[in-house]
């Protein structure tokens, strides 16, 4: 577009910023770090912009840029400028640009949850651990290394190449005193004697990966780190993650590749954290929906994207950790539980055993908000699962202003005396609206008429200006620019929460359950830890149960890994539950289009309302 600044005719450019998923407008002539920090986002620059430090380093992944600098081949390998890295100070946009901005870069990363509340269970351990003194070889001893641990442990148990490796080499090192792993049977570690046994789990989010380090020994959580999922770059949601996947010869092996990348960088972070070595790491168990469960282990997806949506395989998954360039111990395992269906995957089945939702007594509806919101409700001794469409507008993706979870973004809104109420992540200048924050403005635009139930603004209402809620205005002096909702904003979220409500009514008309019998209502994920359900309810997204039915459970998908990790009986847990559940495919349901229709309105009039 072109606009006229001065006697100078420039253009402005939008920079989308991923992951931190904040897209800016900036005028031709201004530096990638000026731009992305003008919209609230603080890259790293040590230098101040003078091009020596390299620590403002961004992905171009769409659009033009001004040409590679002398400064930047400095700083940047032909390879990584070949890979499409610059350096932010030293390049300017010139059309619409989309960057990768790596953590590093990042001098303050996104809100990601770690913290998940999860049902106490009993560790029956994956894995058996044995101390063993084993004879060194001698001229009157000649058996083989192998030999003489099969001897020693009155059984020959199997072993791979990458076994036996370690263990002659940690039996020399070690005076032959070790830990001996048996896993199913089979040899799988030989550590030292003095060194823990630890266990990975990790919940691979389309957004973020929450891993924690675990000794396998005592069940302690040691250690724990987030990251960003690389894949972002790659594509916002799940559907164009499996798009790029099924357009790119190599667009599969990419996404493999980056977040495996990601997950042996958490290794490190993890062992560092906890004094370890990734060596110790003796089982790994990874949850994920199922694009992530195909894409991590490397099974196609482009049917995921296609009716009727069906995984390659729903079993459970248990494989050598190196098989997908996991470093972790050489002969380690990595344990991926069952899926449901191609869009209720092994991450919603973690976070049900953590929460103890299927054996719960009381009728239970336990849900993980996302681009897909995958819901299962539990009544009778009986299982529903579904999957909704809600979209990545609760991300801040589609919303003029929104942003994921990071500093700056408004998490929450209120309305005093006529005056709007807000609150920004650690405090910081608002440059953006969160998930939480655009949950709260639409509920309060419902409650105090701001709109309509059809979603259009009331424009004789004093808080609307220039077709808009304006929550914050431009504020020169702090270099933040004016944050407003629209009714485009409104009804971005009216499609979402149709998408959730109308799951949850057709789950329940599956059970022949009212809204109003719900006991338990469960919120997992990270976007679910931080809304305001009383938001959720006045706008209709969920029935106005009371409040203390209500429970926000943060990552239990994580939690329910860490579960995994140190139970077989979990394991077990989730492969009956998967056989159990009765998955509903919504779009199959002759009510859905009429409920879905109905549940856009933003006074709820949905059945079961109470
Ligand atoms: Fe130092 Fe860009 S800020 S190279």
């Amino acid at each position: 577009m072109a606009v006229l600044d001065g006697i100078r005719a420039v253009t402005a450019y939008t920079l989308d910023l991923q992951p931190i998923g904040r897209r800016a407008q900036v005028k031709s002539g201004t530096t990638l770090l000026e731009g992305a920090q003008r919209s609230g986002v603080e890259l790293v620059s040590v230098c101040g912009g003078a091009g020596l430090c390299g620590t403002c380093r961004v992905q171009q992944l769409e659009g033009d840029l001004t040409p590679v600098s002398a400064d930047e081949r400095a700083e940047l390998s032909a390879a990584e400028i070949a890979a499409g890295w610059r350096l932010a100070c030293q390049c300017e946009p010139l059309s619409d640009v989309k960057l990768y901005i790596p953590a590093e870069s990042l001098s303050s990363a996104q809100r990601l949850q770690l913290e998940g509340a999860a049902a106490e269970i009993e560790r029956d351990p994956v894995i058996r651990l044995v101390d063993v003194d084993l004879a060194p070889p001698s001229t009157e001893d000649l058996r083989a290394d192998m030999q003489r641990l099969a001897d020693h442990l009155g059984a020959d148990y199997p072993a791979s190449p990458a076994f036996m490796r370690q263990f002659a080499e940690a039996a020399r090192t070690n005076d032959w005193s070790l830990r001996i792993a048996i896993r199913d049977g089979e040899l799988i570690a030989a550590l030292p004697r003095a060194q823990r046994a630890l266990g990975l789990a990790v919940d691979i989010g389309t957004t973020g990966l929450a891993a924690y380090l675990i000794d396998l020994d005592t069940g302690v959580t040691l250690a724990k780190a987030g990251a960003m999922n690389p894949q972002i770059a790659y594509g916002e949601d799940v559907i164009s993650r499996v798009a790029y996947a099924s357009t790119h010869a190599d667009g599969a092996t990419v996404l493999q590749a980056r977040l495996v990348t990601t997950l042996n960088d958490l290794v490190t972070t993890l062992c560092n954290q906890a004094g370890a070595q990734p060596q110790q790491v003796i089982e790994a168990v990874l949850v994920g929906n199922s694009a992530m469960h195909h894409l991590v282990v490397g099974l196609p997806v482009q049917q995921l994207g296609e009716a009727p949506y069906v995984p390659v395989t729903a079993a459970a998954l248990e494989f050598p950790a190196a098989q997908i360039g996991l470093n972790i111990a050489p002969a380690a395992y990595v344990y991926l539980p069952p899926l449901i269906a191609g869009y209720v995957g092994a991450d919603h089945v973690a976070m049900l055993l953590a929460t103890g939702a299927p054996d719960a007594d009381q009728t239970t509806l336990a849900l993980d908000i996302g681009t897909n919101t995958e819901i299962t409700l539990v009544a009778g001794g009986h299982c529903w699962s579904c999957s909704c469409a809600s979209g990545p507008a609760f991300e801040g993706a589609h919303i003029k202003d929104g942003m994921r979870a990071a500093p700056g973004a408004v998490e929450r809104i209120d309305l005093f005396d006529g005056k709007v109420m807000l609150k920004t992540i650690e405090n910081k200048p608002p440059v953006g609206i969160c998930g939480s924050g655009i949950l709260d403005a639409v509920s309060v635009m419902v409650e105090h008429r701001l709109v309509n139930e059809r979603g259009s603004l009331n424009a004789e209402h004093p808080l609307i200006s220039e077709r808009a809620f304006v929550l914050a205005p431009a504020d020169p002096a702090a270099g933040t620019k004016a944050i407003s909702v629209t009714r485009q904003d409104v009804n971005e979220i009216q499609l979402a929460k149709s998408a959730i409500r109308t799951g949850i009514d057709l789950l329940l008309e599956a059970a022949g359950v009212e809204a109003s019998a719900i006991e338990s209502f469960v919120i997992a994920g990270a976007f679910g830890s931080y809304i305001n359900v009383e938001s959720a309810v006045k706008i209709g997204m969920f029935p106005a149960l009371p409040r203390e039915r209500f429970t926000q459970v943060g990552n239990a998908a994580g939690m329910g890994a860490c579960h995994l990790l140190l139970s077989h009986a979990q394991r077990q847990i989730a492969a009956d539950l998967v056989a159990r559940v009765n998955y509903i495919e919504l779009t199959t349901v002759p009510a859905f289009q009429d409920r879905f229709i109905a549940n856009l309105m933003l006074t709820p009039p949905s059945k079961g309302q109470t």
